[in-house]
């Protein structure tokens, strides 16, 4: 099943950048009750050997300066599609080389100078206009014997009763679609559910 977005992409620039221009100040602490699987994936990028990380949708820069504060050696990267919050994760990662652009398209396979090892995608790819295009992007971007991960909203399985419409509906107010069954498994080489289908863990390899 395809996912493409029927808005322009100015209009979800003009629409990211209005919500998050208000919502980038309480975003951590309010994303930390339901961006869940984010520190799973951390943990497990830190166990493994790397040295350059783009993360796509950074947002105000929470993963890259967890990541960061335990390999403060490695280069990182970041690609994000609002000015308001790539303003943000500039001023909160000075370290990191964070350029405006979206998933689908942006070239930063050069960013930090070699294609990167890992390329993070944390609750972004339910939020990019077009998912495969997003992916297949990451695919030709991440170096050859690199890695793409993915964490985002499973198809919520567990939650019972009218909690699983309850949160969709309330996602989709903000243009956040969990991804369909079939779009991560097109792609990815393992996939991970985390408790009551709430997240999922996809690792996709290179094209
Ligand atoms: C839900 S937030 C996740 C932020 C961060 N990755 C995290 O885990 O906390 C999604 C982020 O993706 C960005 N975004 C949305 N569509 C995008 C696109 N097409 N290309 C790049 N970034 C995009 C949003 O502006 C926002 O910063």
């Amino acid at each position: 099943m395809e996912i493409v977005s029927p808005v322009s992409r100015d209009e979800h620039k003009r629409f990211l950048d209005a919500y998050y221009g208000w919502a980038r100040d309480v975003y951590d602490v309010t994303r930390r009750y339901y961006l869940l699987g984010r520190d799973v994936v951390t943990a497990q990028l830190l166990r493994e050997p790397w040295n350059r990380l783009v993360e796509i949708g950074p947002g105000t820069g929470r993963n890259l300066r967890k990541l960061h504060a335990e390999r403060p050696v490695a280069l990182y990267g970041g690609i994000e599609a609002s000015s308001a919050m790539l303003e943000r994760a500039r001023a909160r990662c000075p370290w990191a080389l964070l350029e405006e652009g979206f998933a689908e398209d942006a070239d930063y396979r050069e960013l930090l100078g070699a294609p990167p090892d890992r390329v993070l995608v944390s609750y972004t790819l339910s939020m990019v206009q077009d998912v495969e295009r997003a992916i297949e992007n990451a695919r030709e971007m991440v170096s050859p014997r690199g890695e793409i991960v993915v964490v985002d909203f499973g198809d919520l399985r567990g939650l019972r009763g009218p909690l699983a419409p309850a949160l969709r509906a309330w996602l989709d107010a903000f243009h956040v679609t969990p991804l369909p069954q079939g779009v991560l498994e097109r792609h990815a080489r393992t996939i991970e559910d985390g408790p009551l289908g709430y997240y999922r863990i996809a690792r996709i390899p290179p094209r």
